[in-house]
């Protein structure tokens, strides 16, 4: 398991054959072992293989190559069905406010990395859809999600085109763990935990492809800019309150 935690690497291009349905269970029941919130499991997991609703899903995921693959599999934030089961037994649920969004997501995201691993394991390829979080509403009416739930990841999976995609690197551990408390690094310490991918072919056929002197620029100019950034923020935001989990 760690060997294949270290050799994780996402996949964006897919064999168009099905993922067998004895291996598909297999990566959900791994899912569904991950922790979660209270052991309520406020999630729910869609799997979706049917070429019709792929294809509308697509477009939710700006027809990346990535979201081209025989299944996506969108984890849903869902505090309906514990909330449902509360009210048939007396209970008075009130979980529709800010932190059992977050509780929800938590789970959801736990079982998505569960199962991303079990898919890894059983040779399948995988990758995170971020985009669920900017066209969550469009991919709720696909999956007919009631209210109380709502998609927070979706994992694209399949059979990998090819096994020779890179490992990409990482920052240095040092970047991201800190020893008993928060010690912020200096500028100087930031700037050294870039400086390897900074100076990577990689970077320098970016900054070519670009047009930009840094590849930090890349980031805030082309990959995740202020004015998407703010949009999709209003957008998912609305979409969490519409959906009911901000009542009380
Ligand atoms: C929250 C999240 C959202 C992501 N969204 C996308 C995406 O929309 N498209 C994509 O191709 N990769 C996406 N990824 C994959 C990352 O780009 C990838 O994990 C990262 O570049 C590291 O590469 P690796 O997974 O190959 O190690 C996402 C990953 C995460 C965790």
């Amino acid at each position: 398991m760690i060997k294949e935690i270290a050799e994780h690497r996402s996949h964006r291009k897919f064999r168009p054959e099905a993922i067998p349905a004895e291996i598909m269970r297999r990566i959900l029941e791994a899912a569904v072992r991950a922790s979660n919130t209270g052991n309520m499991q406020v999630y729910s997991i869609i799997v979706t293989t049917d070429e019709g609703l792929l294809a509308r899903l697509a477009p939710c995921h700006f027809n990346q190559p990535a979201a081209a693959a025989p299944a996506l599999v969108t984890f849903c934030a869902d505090v309906r069905r514990f909330s449902r089961w509360c009210e048939l037994r007396g209970a008075v649920p009130e979980y529709d406010n800010f932190v059992w969004f977050m509780n929800a997501a938590a789970d959801a995201l736990l079982a998505s990395e569960n199962f991303a691993l079990e898919a890894e394991a059983h040779g399948l390829g995988i990758c995170y859809l971020g985009t669920t979080f900017y066209n969550a509403g469009e991919i709720s009416e696909i999956l007919r999600l009631p209210q109380g739930v709502i998609p927070v990841m979706t994992v694209s999976v399949g059979y990998p085109a090819s096994n020779d995609v890179p490992l990409t690197d990482r920052l240095p551990l040092e970047a991201v763990v800190h020893e008993d408390v928060y010690r912020d690094p200096t500028d100087e310490e930031i700037l050294g935990f870039w400086a390897d991918r900074e100076a990577s072919d990689e970077t320098a056929a970016l900054l070519e492809a670009n047009d930009l002197p840094s590849l930090a620029r890349i980031f805030t100019e082309r990959r995740y800019t202020g004015g998407a950034n703010r949009a999709f923020s209003k957008k998912y935001f609305d979409e969490i309150v519409k959906r009911g989990f901000f009542n009380n």
